[in-house]
């Protein structure tokens, strides 16, 4: 894909569907065999996403912001204030769309929300990443954020996961 026109941009209704594709299928390539073939191949399904985003859109607290690269969205991502860390901006969703990953779409979506954290006034950004997504990992680490110790554990459909935090100060 020719990087002719880049933009970072709210999240708007006519987004939802594609912005459902890329959850769908980049959860699926992202987790699979981390999470049930069930969750991911019959709970998690685009439908099921567009629901999602139609309630999620309307959620107060929750930023998504989406990457458009010739009026084409190619990533996504979800933010929020932390409810456990004042002056925290957690990631809650991080995604870019399966077939263009590794072309520096998250590097670009990342500096975005580093510089959205800044501009925003908060010191330091969270996430949560699944234990065994060692991909994400490598990704987060290269991009400065480390692992403080803090482990969840969530349930996935039929299946229960470990989480770790991950943080960067800003
Ligand atoms: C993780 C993800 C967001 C990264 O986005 P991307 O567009 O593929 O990443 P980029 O092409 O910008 O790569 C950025 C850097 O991460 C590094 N990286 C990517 N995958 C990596 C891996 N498996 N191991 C180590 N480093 C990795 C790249 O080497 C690159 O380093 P550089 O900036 O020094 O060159 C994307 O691959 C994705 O959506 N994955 C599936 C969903 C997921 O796991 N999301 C996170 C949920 S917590």
């Amino acid at each position: 894909m020719l990087h002719e026109q880049i933009i970072m941009r709210a999240m708007e209704a006519k987004d939802i569907l594609r912005v459902a594709e890329i959850c769908t299928f980049a959860r699926r390539m992202g987790f699979w065999g981390i999470l049930s073939d069930n969750h991911l191949f019959v709970d998690s399904s685009v439908p099921h996403y567009v629901g999602y985003f139609e309630r999620t859109i309307k959620h107060e607290a929750w930023q998504i912001f989406v990457h458009e690269e010739n009026g084409i969205v190619v990533g996504f991502m979800t933010v929020s204030s932390c409810d456990e860390e004042k002056g925290c901006l957690q990631i809650i969703q991080f995604y870019v769309e399966p077939a263009l990953q590794g072309g520096g779409i998250g590097s670009r979506m990342m500096r975005f929300c580093k510089q959205k954290a800044t501009l925003d006034g908060y010191n330091k950004i969270c996430l949560w990443v699944l234990e065994k997504n060692a991909a994400a990992i490598g990704f987060y680490e290269t991009k400065g954020f480390n692992a403080d110790g803090a482990r969840r554990t969530r349930k996935y459909g039929d299946l229960e996961a470990v989480q770790m935090k991950y943080t960067i100060a800003v």
